[in-house]
């Protein structure tokens, strides 16, 4: 198969390409694959001109708005050679759906164009303060105001010294001096410049007057043999902090309780290298740690083996055996919610083989089988740590309600999420379960005062999230 070196093709069809990849955000090879794809596939090959596209028609800055409701990003890159990174940061911040609307310091036009980040961000790109196109209706000032965030990057020495001091002599800082919105600053210089005493009081004040930022990170510089701190984050990091400062702040409706989990199935030993176990694959617990930990609870998973990642935020505690995740839930006391998802194994080997157990003329040695310990039973019973709110599971491949009603009687808890584990709904090991949550509101009534709420099928973090917000709700009505 014959290769194309894109290097070796025409100046004008390069250029075409290298345009028409950053309108896409494509790399130019994934571009000639999409060419030639749709050529093949009969689309009609490209008819625009090998010459540069226009950029976009201008447009008032009072005219400009966000008709999708999508956030949106000023963007001003400063004259240093990580400008052209900030080419990347358009590609990426649009992949996150962000509006971004770019604007040049003179010194930044020395190391990238206002075509190709006009292509990039598919706007008008802004770089003079006295332009007669924006500013008959002080332009910078919309610039300043028509958006979620101000993002710097790079963010020169020169630039922070203006804005520590209230500089607005260019379009620039004339913005950042108008902004009432957050402003983000990605610094990038040289690692001198960064640790001069100048820089270090401005960086102070920035900080002081409420600027974010980000980096600089430690690296090699531009200029050859330099190395130190002062080059510009990654544009993926930066894009990310953005994420971060336009994500509205969090609820969190269980700050301060304690959440105790448990979940996956146990393994039971039958000799050093055997045990009894069961389908379970953690997924709903883990689901349910997550979930709890975004509610900012304070969350501990006690969990039997599973092939499952720590959820992030969460104390995980791994176990073996039902006895082993007794002993470790009673030790994570006290909670203010317990819920138990864990397969528990309801038996175990009572003559446990020191030795692997061999094949032997007499046939297969008897399995003396004892009841583990019900966990779920245990803690809903304590007298004096029983958490104020116990959720059990009820896994059943028949009678489902009528026996999830028994249980809840017999285990003394406070709900119980039953679901149909028959191996044709494939809920044990899958990403889907349809629940029936059962709720009862005191521990001496009958099983016909049990309310019965039947969800529709969802995945397993639906279920958690939905699970915790009814929690929510409940710790806030009790309290
Ligand atoms: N459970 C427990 N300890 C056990 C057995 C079960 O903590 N030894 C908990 C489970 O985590 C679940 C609930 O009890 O929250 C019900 O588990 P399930 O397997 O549905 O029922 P079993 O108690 O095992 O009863 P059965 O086998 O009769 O259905």
């Amino acid at each position: 198969m014959a290769s194309l070196t894109i290097r070796k093709l025409d100046d004008a069809i390069k250029s075409y390409l290298r345009l028409r990849s950053a309108q896409n955000g494509r790399s130019v090879e994934e571009e000639v694959r999409v060419i030639l794809r749709e050529y093949c596939e009969g689309s009609p090959a490209p008819t625009a001109s090998l010459t540069s596209p226009s950029a976009p028609a201008e447009r008032p800055v009072a005219e400009r708005a966000n008709a999708a409701g999508q956030a949106s990003v000023t963007l001003i890159i400063g004259g240093g050679i990580a400008a052209f990174k900030s080419m990347e940061l358009i590609r990426r911040l649009k992949e996150r759906h962000i509006d971004v609307r770019c604007v040049l310091t003179k010194a930044a036009q020395q190391f990238v164009t206002p075509l190709s980040a006009s292509a990039l961000s598919h706007e008008r790109v802004y770089t003079d303060l006295f332009d007669p196109g924006s500013e008959f209706d002080a332009g910078h000032i919309r610039l300043a105001r028509e958006c979620d965030l101000i993002v710097v990057a790079p963010a020169t020495a020169d630039l922070m010294a203006k804005m520590a001091q209230g500089h607005a002599d260019d379009l620039a800082s004339a913005i950042l001096l108008a902004a009432d919105r957050p402003i983000l600053l990605a610094p990038a210089m040289n690692p001198l410049m960064w640790n001069n005493a100048a820089t270090r009081r401005n960086v102070m004040q920035l900080r002081r007057d409420g600027i974010h930022m980000i980096g600089p990170s430690a690296g090699e510089m531009a200029e050859a043999n330099e190395a130190g701190i002062g080059r510009m984050s990654e544009a993926i990091e930066i894009a990310a902090a953005v994420v971060d400062i336009l994500r509205p702040p969090r609820p969190r409706p269980l700050a301060g309780k304690r959440v105790l989990i448990t979940a996956g199935p146990t393994h039971e030993a039958i000799d050093p290298v055997r045990y009894i176990a069961n389908r379970s694959s953690g997924k709903q617990g883990f689901a349910i740690a997550a979930a709890a930990q975004a509610a900012a609870a304070d969350v501990t998973l006690v969990s039997g083996p599973v092939e499952l990642r720590d959820p992030p935020g969460v104390t995980v505690i791994r176990v073996e055996s039902a006895r082993d995740m007794l002993h470790r839930v009673e030790a994570a006391l006290p909670a203010d919610i317990a819920i138990f998802a864990a397969a528990v194994a309801d038996w175990r080997v009572a003559n446990e083989g020191e030795q692997k157990l061999k094949k032997t003329a007499a046939g297969m040695p008897p399995l003396q089988l004892v009841e583990n310990p019900d966990i779920l039973a245990t803690i809903s019973k304590l007298k004096d740590r029983r958490p104020p709110l116990v959720i059990g599971f009820a896994a059943e491949t028949e009678h489902l309600i009528d026996n999830a009603k028994a249980k809840i009687a017999r285990k003394g808890c406070d709900w119980i999420v039953a679901n149909d584990v028959s191996p044709a709904l494939g809920v044990m090991g899958g990403d889907r379960n349809t629940v029936h949550l059962l709720t009862r509101d005191g521990t001496d009534i009958g099983v016909d005062d049990i309310k019965v709420d039947s969800w529709p099928v969802m995945t397993k973090e639906q279920v958690a999230t939905e699970l915790v917000a009814k929690i929510a709700k409940t710790v806030e009505k009790n309290s």
